[in-house]
């Protein structure tokens, strides 16, 4: 790094330059053009984020990076109407979430719940050194100071009622490990974990004479799950052209196939994240968090399964059912210092971190719906074609009017001729 310092005739690192010196390194040492300089500078200084608050939020920051911000409206959940914040490249989600909001609508509310919110942190100690019986010997002999450490860690948070609830210790391979459950209130939860696991564990290395090998949270989210469910009558959920009790029970199929098809589990699941990480990239919290505890969860029993179910009950209708551990919160985390993210949980208007967890886990279910509805209708590639030809024309240049315009025309080719080439042609056809 010193390298590139040097190359701008500065012995500062890398690291230490500012964004506008970063570039200047890149485009001096070749690794960026001038031109592609010039647009992430200009990107920087237009950016949503003010300057500072990008150059401190990560580390080595050029410029800014912009995604669309879109809301789907009227997905009902425990009765309420949320406007739901969706933050996404892909064309085609937001539309598919906002249609299986509606189709879900019209038969009244989904119904969601979530188990308390609880994050898990682990101290592991070699077995070799620590024996299960002597970790549950200190537990018992070191109890009040344990809760003594952990409020001190933490002593707002414990104020407002959370904190260290339990701590318990268990055995796994030749580890013995101490397993903390944390209530972290509305917040997302890593942090409060990680601050009372590194506390205990300084104290717990101490009394047991041998050091930790690691204190920090699991994002398995297994000790909090949302449950999220929908009835649907088969008119609600009708392609034009099918049969509606035909088509609710392909979608039926294609959820059994899923249940013992991995390889399609994995994409059933996709689906379903495509609505649950978009809302959740939009709230400002780890979308990472939240997708490697999704598949955890999903991989439970050993076989990577679906997480969501579609069936036909007795009454002919649609039942779907969602069942997904979600490590999000509604106060700290990026949120704090990302001001559209925290407009976009203003617009989602949840006051509890419960209540957006069923949002949630009721956005993914509706994503689902919308994604098996297609495939068990016209296939994904016909609904999704006006979306896909928006972004052919945005890709050939089109701005404005034009992209309607040239979305026009190729829809009305024939599928073989609608390609970037014949996008790029009806755009300089448009302006000749
Ligand atoms: C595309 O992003 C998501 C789908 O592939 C999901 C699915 O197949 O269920 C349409």
């Amino acid at each position: 790094m010193r390298v590139q310092g040097e190359a701008m005739g500065s012995s500062r690192k890398f690291y230490d330059l500012t964004a506008r010196e970063r570039l200047e390194v890149l485009e001096a040492v070749g690794e960026i053009s001038a031109d592609d300089a010039a647009e992430l500078r200009r990107v920087n200084e237009a950016g949503v984020l003010p300057v500072d608050v990008a150059a401190h939020l990560i580390e080595n920051q050029v410029s800014q990076y912009a995604l669309p911000f879109s809301v789907i409206r009227g997905l009902v959940v425990n009765g309420k109407s949320y406007t739901v914040p969706m933050v996404v490249e892909e064309a085609s989600v937001v539309a598919a979430a906002s249609h299986g909001a509606h189709m879900a609508a019209r038969c009244g509310s989904i119904n969601a719940q979530s188990e308390p919110h609880r994050v898990i942190g682990e101290i592991v100690f070699e077995a070799r050194n620590v024996s299960v019986e002597k970790a549950q010997s200190i537990l018992v002999s070191r109890g009040t100071q344990i809760q003594d450490i952990a409020r001190t860690a933490l002593p707002s948070m414990h104020a407002r009622g959370g904190g260290l609830e339990s701590i318990e210790v268990d055995s796994v391979g030749s580890f013995t490990r101490f397993i903390l459950t944390v209530n972290p209130c509305d917040a997302m939860g890593a942090n409060a974990v990680n601050t009372i696991a590194e506390a205990l564990k300084n104290a717990l290395s101490q009394w047991l004479g041998a050091s930790a090998l690691v204190a920090i949270l699991t994002n398995s989210g297994q000790a909090s799950v949302t449950t999220a469910e929908v009835e649907l009558s088969p008119e609600s959920v009708a392609v034009r052209g099918s049969d509606p009790e035909q088509l609710i029970q392909r979608i039926a199929r294609l959820s059994d196939l899923a249940a013992v098809d991995p390889q399609r589990a994995v994409t059933h699941n996709k689906g379903i994240m495509n609505g649950i990480s978009a809302a959740v990239v939009a709230s400002g919290n780890d979308w990472r968090a939240v997708e490697s505890s999704a598949h955890a969860y999903a991989a439970k029993n050993g076989t990577y399964k679906p997480l969501s179910t579609w069936q036909v009950n007795e009454k002919g209708n649609l039942c779907g059912r969602i069942e997904i551990p979600l490590q999000v919160g509604i106060v700290g985390g990026a949120a704090s210092s990302l001001p559209v993210a925290k407009i976009a949980r203003r617009v989602c208007g949840c006051t509890t971190v419960d209540e957006f967890k069923n949002v949630l886990a009721a956005l993914g279910l509706v994503q689902n719906l919308s994604a098996l509805r297609a495939l068990a209708g016209p296939g994904i590639q016909a609904g999704h074609m006006n979306l896909q030809m928006n972004a052919l024309a945005i890709a050939a240049g089109a701005r404005g009017e034009e992209i309607n315009k040239v979305v026009e025309q190729l829809c009305a080719l024939p599928s073989d001729k609608r390609t970037s080439a014949t996008a790029e042609y009806l755009v300089k056809a448009l302006r000749a």
